[in-house]
């Protein structure tokens, strides 16, 4: 898969191609991330990307130019077309289900915004869609594409070890995960739970099912509602 990222601070979207589970997919070349600033697009003395709003009001907007270069750049550099997506907290809000639609597709272009934003027309002309990573305001949309590599990179197949995989499994059932204990057995007068130390890999699994739902139930349970549990789950939680 190949992800551009247009951004004006590439050496903060870096950071997750270096490191981790996104820094060894990078490696291996499972994904490859490239970046675009659209300061290198801008042809004026100043190397302007941004403009004072219309209307007046505080801040800044990016402008449509250098952006739209650096789009356009970035779409003709690779294979494929691929989508191109805004990050903003006017988007369709980034869930699992969302990443693994997005982990489907070839290429992602992500455009980071800053300042107030970008110049509405340029929403309309250069980008396909529009995604936020939840109901607050960053600074911009670095951090929120950095989330997106993240989450989309964890899902390609080969991306994570056969641990990790399997500890990952939990939220893929649209469940919160079940607790995790290491050693030692007892810490300030807490045990690990019994169950966990007897072997009965059976016993293991269905309290570790229970506990996820328990938790999904007491602190999200709108989730439970939307989940269409397996014929398992439901004979699990009546065992
Ligand atoms: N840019 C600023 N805030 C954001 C958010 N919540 N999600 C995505 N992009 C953003």
């Amino acid at each position: 898969m190949r992800i551009d990222v247009v951004t004006l601070f590439p050496e903060l979207v870096a950071a997750v191609t270096q490191q981790g589970v996104t820094g060894r997919a990078c490696e291996r070349g499972l994904v490859d991330v490239v970046c675009w600033n659209p300061r290198d697009y801008a042809h004026d003395r100043h190397r302007t990307v941004d403009d004072r709003p219309y209307g007046g009001g505080p801040g800044m907007v990016m402008k449509v130019e250098p952006l739209r270069s650096a789009i356009r750049a970035a779409r003709e550099a690779g294979e494929g077309s691929g989508s191109v997506l805004y990050l903003s907290p006017q988007g369709r809000r980034l869930n699992q289900d969302g990443a693994r639609e997005l982990a489907d597709r070839r290429r992602l272009i992500l455009v980071c915004g800053r300042y107030e934003g970008i110049d509405e027309r340029l929403l309309e002309s250069d980008i396909d869609e529009e995604w936020s990573i939840g109901d607050y305001v960053l600074s911009g949309g670095e951090l929120a594409a950095m989330v997106m590599v993240d989450t989309v990179t964890r899902l390609l197949p080969g991306a994570l070890g056969h641990a990790e995989s399997a500890a990952q499994d939990s939220f893929m059932e649209g469940l919160l995960d079940y607790p995790h204990y290491t050693r030692p057995e007892e810490i300030d007068g807490r045990r690990v739970p019994e169950v966990l130390l007897g072997g009965n890999h059976r016993a293991v699994e269905v309290w570790r099912r229970k506990q996820a739902l328990g938790r999904t139930w007491l602190r999200r349970p709108e989730l439970l509602e939307r989940l269409d549990l397996d014929d398992e789950s439901r004979r699990l939680l009546n065992e």
